[in-house]
């Protein structure tokens, strides 16, 4: 196993100190939302219970406060994707408003009927469903770049499909769905080759693995808290200084003016001009408190662990009749996310069996109904990993998997 001290952190999680049907939780569901360590939650109450202010606001020592420790977020946010400053990182709920800010914000400005968004097959609804609001309203064409066989999408895929029409192409680091990665840089060269932008959507992989916007080269990155241990509510959009500079607001209201007339405003500076309203104060505090755990795990070694324990789920699962799994067979090639059906039974009925072990898994589509079609399922179960998880944890899913084969009697001779 790896250098990473997983049963150690564990402790910091008080969610584990609870049982589910009787039994240990067995938390295998981080692609959906991660646990919190208590640094997160003391950062949460704390906010509440000392701080609590608006920001931007304000000149009392509450507001003052408050700001400093929201900025200093946004500071660790920048710091965490290597920005090249906190300005260039927007404070959204998640991925989703960033992907949706970039909608309305570039690309409506700046598309013209004909022009073209570029996605790939392997796209979560989030990065998928912006873009046909987008299509539907200004005329602009939806292209998608198609998988191999695995699920991965190449740099050469991507070349035969961008156009000099493409204006942005938009896609994921990592598949929620198959855990495939994507060769990012490449990819990101491919758009600026032909004269696109590039947005990432790194929801699964800025949790998991060191990520560095200025050797990607990227446009805009899109990344929410909720899923890299800090709380649901807060997420990023970063933008290169140049491209956000460009940007119109996608809300209008309080704290992203600069002058308001009864007829007309002027805006304010980047990033808050794109920020109307008040933040979730306290989320947008505590997500410091979820980079310094990461910083402090450090992110080579989460990847040696998640990579590690992948390798062995991989091998619980392809052993057994009657299981197929989806995705790269390399791990070098997914991060820690596995998706698998087992033959005749329904991914529901996969899940509540796990559930009966203390075992989380997430079922259905994933947000990736087209992906699903393409992979002729209606959808899969999907394990998903993160620091907190052990050997144990592989261990009780096989116990699980078992208990569903025998179930279900799969692979029993007739
Ligand atoms: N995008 C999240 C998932 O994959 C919700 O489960």
């Amino acid at each position: 196993m790896s250098a990473f001290d997983a049963a150690r952190a564990r402790a910091d999680f008080p969610i584990f100190n609870r049982r589910v049907r009787g039994k240990p939780l067995v938390y295998l569901d981080s692609a959906a939302t991660t646990q919190k360590p208590n640094s997160v939650i003391k950062a949460l109450t704390a906010y509440y219970e000392r701080t609590n202010a608006n920001i931007h606001r304000g000149v009392h020592t509450l507001a003052e406060e408050g700001e400093k420790v929201i900025e200093e977020s946004r500071a660790k946010a920048a710091r965490f994707v290597n920005a090249e400053s906190p300005s260039n990182m927007v404070f959204v709920r998640n991925t989703t408003e960033a992907i949706n800010l970039v909608a309305h914000g570039w690309a409506r400005k700046h598309m013209r009927p004909g022009e073209e968004v570029l996605v790939t097959e392997l796209e979560h609804h989030s990065n998928l469903v912006p873009w046909q609001l987008l299509a539907k309203d200004k005329g602009v064409r939806l292209r998608q770049v198609p998988v191999d066989a695995e699920g991965r999408v190449t740099a050469e895929a991507a070349r035969r499909t961008i156009t000099p029409k493409t204006r942005l192409f938009a896609f994921s680091a990592m598949s929620n769905a198959l855990g495939t990665l994507s060769p990012v840089a490449d990819l990101v060269k491919v758009a600026h080759d032909s004269g696109a932008l590039a947005l990432v959507d790194g929801a699964q992989w800025v949790p998991h693995m060191k990520t560095d916007v200025r050797a990607w080269g990227c446009d805009f990155l899109a990344f929410s808290g909720h899923k890299m241990l800090a709380p649901a509510g807060v997420g990023f959009l970063y933008g290169k200084p140049e491209v956000l500079e460009k940007m119109d607001p996608f809300l209008g209201g309080g704290g992203m003016i600069q002058e308001v007339w009864f007829e007309r405003s002027t805006w304010n500076t980047v990033p808050h001009r794109f920020e109307a309203g008040t933040p979730s104060l306290g989320d947008c505090a505590a997500f410091g408190a979820a980079v310094d755990y990461l910083e402090a795990c450090g992110m080579d070694a989460l990847r040696a662990h998640e990579e590690a324990l992948t390798l062995k789920l991989l091998e619980v699962l392809r052993g057994e009749a009657g299981v197929t799994v989806y995705g790269p067979s390399d791990p070098k090639e997914r991060g820690g996310v596995v998706s698998f059906n087992v033959e005749g039974v329904h991914p529901h009925d996969v899940g509540q069996v796990f559930d009966s072990e203390g075992v989380a898994v997430r079922v259905g589509h994933h947000c990736c109904q087209p992906l699903m079609r393409k992979l002729q399922t209606g959808g899969t179960a999907r394990a998903s990993l993160y620091l907190y998880n052990t050997e144990e944890d592989v261990a009780a899913f096989a116990r699980g998997l078992k208990k569903v084969k025998e179930f279900f009697k799969v692979g029993a001779k007739a």
